[in-house]
């Protein structure tokens, strides 16, 4: 495919100036930009490169998006097809991937950290999955969420997210086996929080039949070992759906949440 790397000063859809190239994504690149409408507000473009079966629903799950306010979730600003190209322009959030952060830091994240961490980002998809268009961010994972300098917690690329229940892509390790078979739903960002849960306490991705965290720190309790266990258990079922394995929703992951800092380490 022909490079679409843009030029540094380079005009995009009439309005936002290059300033300089800020990642590769996995999708096409990233740039920061000067918004020349709008008091030359700095903000994040980002090319998408969309297969012919993408096309079909992206600007209404993009319009979907765009109706979206919430401080730990990057504010989606405009987007616009220029030369071909889909290109999503949203606010710049300062700070550092989770990812970055994990490997500067080098060692295990502290339990009770993470479960707050955990509890955060479930409140934040819970929103997400209770609109009235449920969305669904398909994504969850520690390159996809920024620390920022005050420590929040705040989700970046909505790339794969959809506005409906039918997956488009899927990330190795973090995200639910069914998403593979083009089905998600409210348990499939579960399960990628679980993963991302587990990548926080073993710095680790979770690669494998079982993410059981206990098996690379032992430091990690039991209960929340379990909680993890639960949350990316490869099915959500058993026994035709009588046997449930995976927490449904953020509702019952809350819950077993709150259970781990009642039962122990809090
Ligand atoms: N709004 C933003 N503000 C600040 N940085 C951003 C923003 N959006 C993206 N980035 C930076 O660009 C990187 C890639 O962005 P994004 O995750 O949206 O693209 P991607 O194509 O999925 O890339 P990857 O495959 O690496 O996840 C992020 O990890 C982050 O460092
Ligand atoms: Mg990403």
């Amino acid at each position: 495919m022909q490079s679409l790397l843009l030029d540094n000063f380079q005009i995009i859809n009439n309005r936002y100036r290059v300033i300089r190239l800020l990642s590769r994504g996995g999708e096409g690149y990233i740039y920061l930009v000067q918004d020349s409408l709008n008091n030359n507000q700095i903000c994040v473009a980002k090319q998408m490169y969309l297969g012919q079966n993408d096309l079909y629903g992206i600007e209404k799950d993009y319009q979907v998006f765009a109706g979206l306010f919430h401080p730990n979730i990057v504010q989606l600003l405009d987007f616009f097809w220029d030369n071909g190209v889909f290109f999503v322009i949203m606010n710049y959030v300062a700070g550092e991937t989770m990812k970055d952060f994990l490997r500067k830091q080098g060692q295990p994240l502290d339990e009770v950290k993470t479960l707050n961490w955990a509890l955060k980002l479930a409140h934040v998809l819970r929103f997400l999955h209770n609109r009235p268009n449920p969305i669904f961010h398909a994504d969850i994972a520690p390159e996809n969420i920024v620390i920022t300098p005050n420590q929040e917690l705040v989700i970046i690329d909505f790339g794969i997210a959809r506005s409906g229940f039918e997956a488009v892509g899927l990330r190795e390790g973090y995200s639910a086996p069914e998403q593979m078979d083009g089905i998600l739903d409210p348990s499939c960002d579960v399960y990628s929080l679980g993963a991302t849960m587990y990548k926080c306490l073993t710095l680790k991705d979770p690669i494998g039949p079982s993410a059981d965290p206990r098996l690379e720190n032992p430091k990690v309790s039991p209960r929340t070992a379990e909680l993890i266990k639960k949350t990316t258990a490869k099915s959500k079922t058993a026994l035709f759906g009588f046997v449930k394995l995976r927490y449904a929703n953020m509702d019952e992951f809350i819950e077993a949440v709150h259970e781990c800092f009642i039962s122990g380490k809090a």
